[in-house]
């Protein structure tokens, strides 16, 4: 073969696998989803007594929240037929994560954020199920949750024929990504129990747990806000947990997921972050 063929058939493969690469399989996009942005393990993993993630422990559950509104605990969504999701059908499986409707029609409650899951485009929607159904099945009963608040009847209208915002608006395609992150589930403040998203990314909520207590911050531009940070830094501190003055940040945000996040994800989050609406900072 002349050099001239061998440096064209390199040219071809190189551009194959770049192709390949970018036009990911439902279980490459939902390994991507689940383990990255939508950081379902920060809520599903199985955790030691000390918080740490049992990595062989999958996302057989058991994790508590225990606030003065519900005692929930994070059920199994591995494919264990008994004590995880094994026998639900995927059509069963997608209204629970995206509507918050079991299989017995019983309604799923908070924490688990289905006011941003429901933004889930169905091709997402698609490939988280493909994965989780390729987990290996772990055995574990986790206990019913209570709930000393009533739960809403419904998180709104049955969801059909959802698309996800094209890739080229990174504003629009950035806040499609930060819902699936459910961001402003933890930074937006709370108004009688329910979020007050009028002021959403204006932070103020704590949260308590074995790290001990922790304040979610403005993610707002505004000098109250991130308008002094470079992309960089926001990058840093939702990939890292590090804050822009170098000091470390506290649980319970999702670092260890968010640090999958690819370049061009990350770029449109912080682009439609800067284009929030400026607030004061609603902690204290
Ligand atoms: C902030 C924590 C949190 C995050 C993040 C979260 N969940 Fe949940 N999830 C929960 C809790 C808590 C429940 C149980 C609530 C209840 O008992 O009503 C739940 C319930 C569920 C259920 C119903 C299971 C059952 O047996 O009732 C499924 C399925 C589920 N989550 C899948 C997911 C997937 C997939 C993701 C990521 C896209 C995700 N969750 C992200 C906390 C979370
Ligand atoms: C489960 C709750 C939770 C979620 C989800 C969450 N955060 Fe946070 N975040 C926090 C808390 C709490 C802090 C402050 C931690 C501290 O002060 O130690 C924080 C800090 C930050 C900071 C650092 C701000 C500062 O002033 O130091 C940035 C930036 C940030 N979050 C962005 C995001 C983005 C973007 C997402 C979604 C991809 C996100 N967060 C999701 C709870 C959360």
């Amino acid at each position: 073969m002349s050099a001239l063929k061998m440096a064209a058939l390199g040219a071809a493969v190189v551009g194959l696998s770049a192709g390949l690469s970018f036009a990911q399989s439902p279980l490459e996009r939902g390994r991507y989803l689940v383990d990255g942005m939508a950081a379902c393990g920060n809520c599903h993993a199985a955790r030691d007594p000390k918080g740490q993630v049992i990595p062989d422990r999958g996302l057989s559950g058991g994790m508590d929240f225990d606030t003065p509104a519900f005692k929930a605990y994070a059920p199994n969504i591995t494919p264990d037929p008994d004590t995880g999701i094994g026998k639900w059908t995927d059509a069963q499986l997608g209204k629970a994560i995206r509507e918050g409707v079991r299989p017995d029609g019983s309604i799923i409650g908070p924490p688990m954020p289905i006011e941003f899951l429901r933004e889930i485009s169905d091709a997402d929607l698609a490939a988280i199920i493909v994965y989780l159904r390729a987990q290996p099945p772990v055995r574990n009963a986790v206990p019913k949750s209570a709930y000393m608040i009533p739960l809403p009847p419904t998180y709104g209208p049955p969801l059909a024929n959802v698309q996800a915002p094209a890739r080229t608006d990174a504003v629009k395609y950035g806040a499609y990504l930060i819902a699936m992150g459910h961001c402003m589930d933890c930074h937006t403040p709370m108004v009688k129990g329910r979020l007050d998203l009028a002021r959403a990314g204006s932070g103020g909520r704590t949260f308590d747990g074995p790290f001990g207590q922790s304040l979610s911050r403005n993610l707002t531009p505004g000098s109250a806000g991130l308008s002094n940070w470079s992309d960089a830094e926001i990058e840093r501190a939702v990939r890292t947990g590090v804050s822009r003055d170098g000091s470390r940040l506290k649980p319970p945000m999702a670092y260890d997921w968010y640090k999958n996040i690819n370049a061009e994800d990350m770029r449109s989050v912080i682009a439609s972050l800067r284009a929030l609406k400026p607030l004061p900072f609603a902690g204290q």
